[in-house]
Order: C-alpha cells, then structure tokens, then sequence
C-alpha cells in the first residue's frame, strides 16, 4: 500500500469526542516507550509525523491520523507505567479500555512488545484480556535492531509459549524495527487487506 496521504486529525482525550464517520481504524498500543510513536512514523513514512520520546508516557490522549482518506491510523497512550493494580482498568488505564470496548470500527489492535525482553506479565494480561473480550488484534514485536535475531527469537517464542497457555492458536505476528525500517510493508499490507474485506462487507 502506498501512503499518499498522512493527516494528523485530532488529539482526544476521551472515547466520547473521537470521530465517528466509520471509517476503520488502526490502533497501536503497547507498554510505555515500546516505539509505539516511532513504528507510525515509519509505517507513514512521516519523520515527526507521531511525537516521540526518550521519556516513558509521551502519548496521552487518542491521536488520529487520517490515511488516504480511507482509514484511521491511532496512536494510543502506553500501559505499564502506573503501578499495577488488580482491576483492568487500573492496569491499563479507563481511557484504553473505553477505546478498546467501545471503538466500533476498530480494525485490528496492534499489540507492541519489546522483543529485547522475555515475556513480560503484564503484557500477557492484556492479550489475555484483549482475547476474552473478542477484540481483534495482532502483536508487533519491536526494536528487533537491538539483539541478533537468535536472542529475539527466543524473547519472542516466551511471549507465543505464554499465551499458548491459554489459547490455541496465536494472532498474526510481526517483527518490526523504526531504527532499521523493518516490518513497513509486511504491516501496511496486513492493513490493506482487512480494510479491503471490511469495505467489501
Ligand atoms: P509512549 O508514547 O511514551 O508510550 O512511547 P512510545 O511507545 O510511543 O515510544 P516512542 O516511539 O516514543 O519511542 C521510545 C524510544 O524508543 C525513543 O527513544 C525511540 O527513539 C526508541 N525507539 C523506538 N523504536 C525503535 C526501534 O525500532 N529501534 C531502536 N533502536 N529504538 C527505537
Ligand atoms: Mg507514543
């Protein structure tokens, strides 16, 4: 898929104020400083495009970019920061999970993961989560530039072991690197295929 167009559309700090012109959208979440804001920017091919940041919690509001026209591109807050707490909500923050259960044309979540770290709870939880409430998703392993590709395999394989605990099967899984531009195309096609299916419906 080729990005002609990349507009930045609006910062919304609640589920209530987001557009809803149906138009299906593309959210990546993840821990704080995962390269949530870095991976936008390469798959837009845009350098400043999202803002990001040394510093963990840069995002903190629902960013829209509108691409093409056609479909929304999300940049979400990061998780993982805050202490963890029992509930959900707590965990993940209330913002999140308003734009995960109530966002009616999410396409598909884009879960990032460190892939220079073995698996990490927090981040099972809330695939975990993401499973049992139905939402469709895939997970991006990121700044896959920093390991040899044995070491990230084996990080990556404790998060697929993890969740196989619980399921039978695993989502689609991309490797990706902002630093090296690894993943764009395999990403962007992903997208052009589920927005092709969505707009056939
Ligand atoms: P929050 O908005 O705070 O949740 O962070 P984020 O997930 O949007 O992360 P961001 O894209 O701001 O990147 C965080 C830091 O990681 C920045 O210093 C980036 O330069 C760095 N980074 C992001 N992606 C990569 C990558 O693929 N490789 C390397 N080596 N560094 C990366
Ligand atoms: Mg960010």
């Amino acid at each position: 898929m080729e990005i002609q167009q990349a507009d930045f559309k609006g910062s919304f700090p609640k589920v209530q104020l987001i557009p809803k012109d149906g138009r299906p959208e593309f959210a990546f979440i993840g821990r704080s400083n995962v390269g949530k804001s870095s991976l936008i920017n390469l798959l837009t091919d845009r350098k400043e495009l999202a803002h990001t940041s040394g510093r963990p919690g840069k995002t903190q509001s629902l960013n829209y970019y509108l691409i093409n026209n056609v479909w929304y591109l999300v940049d979400l807050p990061g998780y993982g920061y805050a202490k963890v707490a029992k509930s959900i909500r707590k965990q993940f923050g209330k913002m999140i999970e308003d734009y995960i259960l109530k966002s009616e044309s999410l396409g598909c979540l884009f879960v990032l993961i460190d892939g220079n770290i073995p698996v990490q709870k927090l981040d099972i939880d809330f695939v975990n989560w993401l499973g049992e409430n139905g939402i469709p998703f895939c997970l991006i392993f990121t700044k896959t530039d920093r390991q040899t590709p044995p070491l990230i395999e084996a990080n990556m394989q404790t998060v697929k072991d993890a969740l196989l605990e619980h399921w039978n099967e695993l989502p689609p899984v991309f490797v990706s690197s902002a630093a090296k531009r690894v993943g764009r195309e395999e990403i962007l096609a992903y997208i052009s295929q589920v927005v092709s299916e969505i707009t056939i419906e």
